[in-house]
């Protein structure tokens, strides 16, 4: 039986975990369950599965919390308790589907736990990605990954075969825009791009996703995860999303990974790794699928791609700086505030802003982020007040 601590429980790939959990009752079971502040569906799960440990984010709301709950258990409160609950010792593995860069805190403290970390959270690779696996390989842990594409790439290399991978393909839907023009891109407002053409997802990969920007963390993490050079790394834009991404290796032969477009099968491949369980997923039918085409991406009308392999030859401190100003620039889109061709502009002027040291420790690269949001929204103030971007 693994206990698991699901961290973002409430969102989208939390909730789509908790139903794989759900569907395989004796292997797998809650240990805790973290998020920032919705704690009517936390305690609607909290209330199902009985973890030992609830932990949230926002303690202004632990009494409304605790009110709602039928049953005695622990409540943790703020970053730290979130971290806590992915160290403790009555969990074996750690979900992490936190949202953003405040997913690193708790990915350190379960890989210096010596935890099975199952991945989801990009970010925390993308800002902190020579810390998480340096304390990964310190700390005993494992790191698999969540990602569709990198849950792919993994599978394909399931049985072996590192040493002979060429590069890799990581595939993209292109999102809701990929054959708008610039001009209508100009006009894209936060209900457009909401609407994801193949995926359900949380709100800020969905944005993520329709700049390419999603693409280019996962390219950060791909490298990360993967030890792979920038120049193995190649991304294709595949609109069925049926390919989740593909190896190739050294003698020309690619293998691939198919599949519905339905996270709980990556998430499931991570949780009950090595085994493969009959999923709660619909089966592929081929004889629905008229055609998988793919197309190279358009770098022109979505630099956010070419921005974060950038900052990613760039390394030292440049990906935090390009995650943070993302953050910043989405949430004012998401809000309203700030057209949705501003994003790659708040991102490029932020990484042209900044000097790019290293930052070693959680601390360190917590200060740099802090550092990164204020001159995004800095410069997010400039572009406002301008009428055309
Ligand atoms: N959705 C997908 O299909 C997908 C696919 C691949 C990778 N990912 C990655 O998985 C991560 C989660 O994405 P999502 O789409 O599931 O996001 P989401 O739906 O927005 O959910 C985010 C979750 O994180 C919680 N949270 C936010 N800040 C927190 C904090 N500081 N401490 C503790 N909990 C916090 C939220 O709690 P509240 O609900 O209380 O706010 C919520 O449970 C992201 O890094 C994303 O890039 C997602």
């Amino acid at each position: 039986m693994q206990r698991v601590s699901v961290l973002g429980s409430t969102g989208s790939i939390g909730t789509a975990a908790l139903d794989v959990i759900a569907h395989h009752p004796g292997e797998l079971t809650v240990a805790a369950l973290a998020a920032a502040r919705n704690v009517e569906l936390l305690a609607r799960q909290a209330n199902r599965f009985k973890p030992e440990v609830l932990a949230l984010l926002d303690g202004d709301k632990v009494d409304e919390l605790r009110r709602q709950l039928d049953y005695p258990t622990e409540i943790w409160v703020g970053p730290e308790g979130v971290a806590a609950a992915a160290a403790m010792p009555e969990a074996d593995t750690v979900l992490v589907a936190i949202v953003g860069a405040a997913g690193l805190p708790a990915t350190c403290a379960a890989a210096q736990a010596g935890k099975r970390i199952c991945l989801a959270n990009k970010e925390a690779l993308v800002i902190g990605g020579h810390l998480v696996t340096r304390l990964v390989a310190s700390g005993g842990a494992e790191l698999l990954p969540v990602d569709s594409e990198h849950s792919a790439i993994f599978q394909c290399l399931w049985q072996g075969g590192r040493e002979e991978v060429f590069g890799i393909y990581l595939t993209a839907s292109g999102g809701p825009f990929r054959q708008f023009t610039r001009e209508q891109l100009a006009q894209v407002t936060p209900e457009m791009a909401l609407q994801h053409p193949t995926w359900t997802m949380g709100r800020k990969i969905t944005i993520d996703s329709a700049t390419l920007m999603n693409k280019g963390l996962e390219v950060i993490e791909a490298h990360w995860l993967f030890s792979l050079d920038w120049a193995q790394i190649k991304v294709l834009v595949h609109p069925q999303s049926i390919i989740h991404s593909m190896v190739e290796f050294t003698d020309g032969s690619i293998l691939a990974q198919l599949g519905t477009p339905d996270m709980r099968l990556p998430i499931q491949a991570a949780l009950l790794y090595p085994q493969r369980r009959p999923a709660p997923v619909r089966r592929l039918d081929f004889s629905t699928l008229s055609a998988l085409t793919f197309e190279l991406p358009d770098l022109e009308r979505f630099p956010c791609l070419s921005l974060a392999y950038r900052a990613g030859m760039t390394g030292g401190t440049a990906p935090a700086v390009l995650n943070a100003a993302n953050e910043v620039a989405v949430e004012l889109f998401l809000k309203g505030e700030l057209p949705f061709m501003a994003i790659p502009r708040v991102v490029e002027e932020s990484l042209a802003g900044q000097p790019f040291g290293r930052a070693e420790t959680l601390e360190e690269i917590l200060a740099v982020d802090g550092e990164a949001r204020r001159e995004a929204a800095r410069v997010a103030g400039k572009l406002k007040s301008k009428k055309t971007i």
